[in-house]
């Protein structure tokens, strides 16, 4: 079959003004969804971000396009204005500064774009990019079919997916990315355009995994799956409990017959108030089984509290928001070992114990699967660009966060997750366990996710931003989140 490909127009020349100009250009084009400083529509946005770090940066004027045109007249604006830089916002859940706002620029927030629409025989939902998962999970419960996108519900579609995304359903299904039929995007010309297997497929791919460095993603086009309830067990362990649960997490994450319906993540958390560790595992089934045979071993370690359930993916996302904190991620993937989980333990108390900053710190360590069935399904799908393989084996990721209410804590606690996180890896290079992907949703600012997925990615990734963002629009104006244009350097 031949397909008429959307073809890409001329950028066009540049021309030295400023935020101020191409603010007010903005707002002479698209009037009312232009906001600034005082006004309601700037202030909803400011305060939709997740993280006090993100809430705190101050744009000078605010877009929220209504649709994907207006979205692609905007860029078409801004581009030829040097000096306006811009930032793209989804459901503005990723947690470091300046990366889906910025202070001085124009901060355009997708979140109006939020349309879902499932296709006549229920196979593909198209989903505005700046929805939410729960909004997802909501239209498509009654149709008994879902989609593979984040767990809670306030994460925004579009800075989860063009990072990969891990879903319940991951074994199952592979990275959300992985799921995309079809991105429509507007490019750094203004060109509004489809990127799928048949047309632009180079685009298509380095959009699963190349985040914000390619273009603005208006929809996304997602492949559904028959899906009915879930299974959904909590347990709560003293943290004396952490070696069996350790070893039962280990002993799910490495078994030769991984069960695709297992979703778990066990986490450590900390209070440097109370010096108190206390262990809190989420472990789902996504199947209506309760107390399914992969959790035995879980479910037999001695609980403080524990809980079984049945229920919706809709009800299971929607969660409540969390208060206005500041908040850091970091993260690490290793292959699987229990002896090394305890050794992480350890590294992180001696790290964390005495550290007790101004208005206290809470840390979260959560490990999760990457077992090589979710990593097989890129091959059947166009290919993604994160550069993890089935054959590396059975893997897990770390999520280090940390989460405190005084931002005169910021700088200090940024600097003991480092200190953490690299201790932590050089153990685990010295041991042979240390696996090089670094998850871009969860890495810190001072990781390099995309150099992470290894040289030929970032060549690919390079060759499609030469080929669609000639002149470095992505990379030189957009400058939040983790960029091409540096980790390609390394
Ligand atoms: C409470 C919580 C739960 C989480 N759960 C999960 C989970 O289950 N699985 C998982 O994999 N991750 C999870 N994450 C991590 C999550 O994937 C990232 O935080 C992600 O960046 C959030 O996307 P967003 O659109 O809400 O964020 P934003 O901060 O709005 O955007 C994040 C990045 O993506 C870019 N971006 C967003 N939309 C577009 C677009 N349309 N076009 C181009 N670039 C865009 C932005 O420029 C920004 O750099 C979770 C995070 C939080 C805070
Ligand atoms: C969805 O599943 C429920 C329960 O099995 C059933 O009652 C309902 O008819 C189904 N809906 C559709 C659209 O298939
Ligand atoms: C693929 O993209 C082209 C344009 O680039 C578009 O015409 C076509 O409808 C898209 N295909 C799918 C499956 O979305
Ligand atoms: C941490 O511990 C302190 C002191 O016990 C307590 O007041 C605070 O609520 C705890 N914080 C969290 C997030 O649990
Ligand atoms: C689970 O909780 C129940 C009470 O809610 C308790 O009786 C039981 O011992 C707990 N299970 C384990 C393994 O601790
Ligand atoms: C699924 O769980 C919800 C509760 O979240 C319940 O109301 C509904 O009846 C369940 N559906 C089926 C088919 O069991
Ligand atoms: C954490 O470290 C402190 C200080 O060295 C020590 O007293 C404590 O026992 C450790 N906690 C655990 C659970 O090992």
């Amino acid at each position: 079959m031949k397909f008429l490909c959307a073809v890409l127009s001329c950028a066009s020349a540049v021309h030295a003004v400023g935020v101020g100009t191409c603010c007010t250009r903005l707002h002479q084009e698209l009037g009312t969804k232009v906001s600034f400083l005082g006004q309601p529509a700037y202030d909803a946005t400011e305060s939709s971000y997740w993280s006090l770090q993100e809430a705190g940066l101050k744009p000078g004027c605010i877009l929220r396009p209504s649709v994907p045109q207006d979205v692609s007249r905007a860029v078409a604006i801004i581009a030829p204005v040097d000096g306006c830089n811009f930032a793209i916002k989804g459901q503005g859940h990723a947690p470091a500064a300046g990366f889906a706002n910025i202070d001085g620029g124009v901060t355009i927030d997708m979140t109006g774009l939020s349309t879902t629409l499932l296709s006549p025989d229920h196979s593909v939902l198209s989903v505005g990019a700046g929805a939410s998962w729960l909004q997802v999970y909501q239209y498509l419960n009654p149709f008994n079919v879902s989609v593979a996108g984040g767990r809670n519900g306030l994460v925004g579609v579009g800075g989860l997916t063009l990072g990969g995304g891990i879903s319940h359903f991951s074994p199952r299904v592979g990275w959300a990315c992985d799921t995309v039929v079809n991105f429509e995007v507007v490019l750094a010309d203004g060109t509004l355009t489809n990127a799928n297997k048949s047309c632009h497929s180079g685009l298509y791919r380095a959009l699963k995994g190349g985040a914000n460095n390619l273009g603005v993603v208006t929809r996304f086009d997602l492949r559904t799956f028959s899906q009915g309830n879930l299974s959904v067990s909590s347990f709560v362990n003293t943290i004396s409990q952490r070696g069996p649960v350790l070893r039962a997490f280990t002993d799910i994450v490495s078994s030769p017959k991984f069960d695709v319906y297992t979703s778990l993540v066990v986490g450590f958390l900390y209070n440097s108030s109370s010096k108190a560790w206390v262990i809190s595992n989420s472990a789902v089934y996504t199947s209506p089984v309760l107390d399914p045979p992969v959790f035995a071993e879980l479910a037999a370690v001695p609980s403080i509290s524990n809980s079984s359930r049945i229920t919706s993916l809709a009800s299971l996302a929607d969660e409540a928001p969390t208060p206005p904190l500041n908040w850091l991620f970091a993260t690490a993937t290793f292959k699987a070992s229990a002896e090394f989980m305890l050794e992480i333990f350890d590294i992180l108390n001696n790290t964390l114990y005495s550290f007790n900053p101004q208005g206290g710190v809470v840390w979260d360590v959560a490990f999760e699967p990457l077992p090589s069935m979710m990593l097989s399904h890129a091959a059947k799908t166009g290919g993604n660009v994160l550069g993890v393989r089935p054959e590396q084996g059975n893997s897990y990721i770390m999520l280090l966060s940390a989460l405190w209410p005084d931002s005169v804590s910021n700088a200090v606690v940024e600097q003991v997750s480092r200190q953490a996180i690299s201790t932590i890896e050089s153990r685990a290079k010295a041991e042979g366990l240390l696996r090089k992907f670094q998850y871009l949703n969860y890495a810190a600012p001072y990781q390099t996710p995309l150099a992470s997925y290894g040289a030929d990615s970032v060549k690919f990734l390079q060759r499609v931003s030469r080929k669609y963002d000639p002149l470095a629009l992505f990379q030189a104006r957009v400058p939040g989140g983790f960029k091409l244009a540096k980790e390609g350097q390394l």
